[in-house]
């Protein structure tokens, strides 16, 4: 099984980073490849709203660090997605990337083609955030949680960890198994192929 990591942190060993290799680790234990992918270390572009992707099979007309990121997704049996909250939403990486997705998935916005696409690819989305209120930004994550399931991948968990402004998340030593369980986890509920 192939797992990979999405880190939409400017910070390459930062919290997000910690937290998304964490759950990494605990698939890796369980037999799972897994590789990590630091927004930090890619040069991702903007969109720039051409609608070139939607002409014909060329795909992006940007020729940056995505297609090799669209690669490792479509390798991968399950994605490790974290962000930052920034502002109360997601960080400008993460957004960038998800703009980027359009040249790839539905013009239309919506799950029209939900039942043709191939098979769903699973994802854990998961945000951290300084505020230690965990119920702060839930509408927002409610909402990018169905955004990505639009986008056609199956989202089982979205672990948020907060209040990060005390220290860093390596200190909180609640979080070692609980991230790492939800790595195992990922690789115990594979779907039969
Ligand atoms: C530009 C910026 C905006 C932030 N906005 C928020 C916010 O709106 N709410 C919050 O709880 N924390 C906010 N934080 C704190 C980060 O979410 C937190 O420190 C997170 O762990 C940083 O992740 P990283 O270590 O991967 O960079 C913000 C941090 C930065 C740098």
């Amino acid at each position: 099984m192939n797992i990979i990591g999405i880190i939409a942190s400017p910070r390459k060993t930062g919290n997000t980073a910690w937290i998304v290799n964490k759950i990494l680790e605990g698939a890796k234990e369980q037999g799972a490849e897994t590789q990590a992918w630091y927004f930090s270390d890619l040069d991702i572009k903007p969109c720039r709203g051409c609608w070139g992707c939607h002409q014909g099979d060329q795909g992006c007309v940007i020729k940056d660090d995505m297609q090799k990121l669209n690669d490792a997704i479509d390798q991968a049996n399950a994605i490790v997605f974290g962000s930052p909250i920034y502002m109360m939403q997601m960080s400008a990486q993460a957004k960038i990337f998800i703009d980027r997705l359009f040249a790839r998935y539905s013009p239309r916005y919506s799950p029209y083609f939900k039942e043709e696409s191939a098979a769903q690819k699973r994802l854990i989305l998961t945000f951290n955030q300084g505020n230690p209120d965990s119920g702060l930004f839930q509408s927002y994550i409610d909402y990018t949680r169905h955004m990505f399931e639009l986008l056609e991948f199956a989202v089982t968990e979205v672990p948020v960890v907060t209040g990060m402004r005390n220290g860093p998340a390596q200190e909180r030593k609640d979080l070692h198994t609980v991230l790492k369980d939800i790595g195992s986890s990922l690789v115990a509920e594979r779907s039969p192929e």
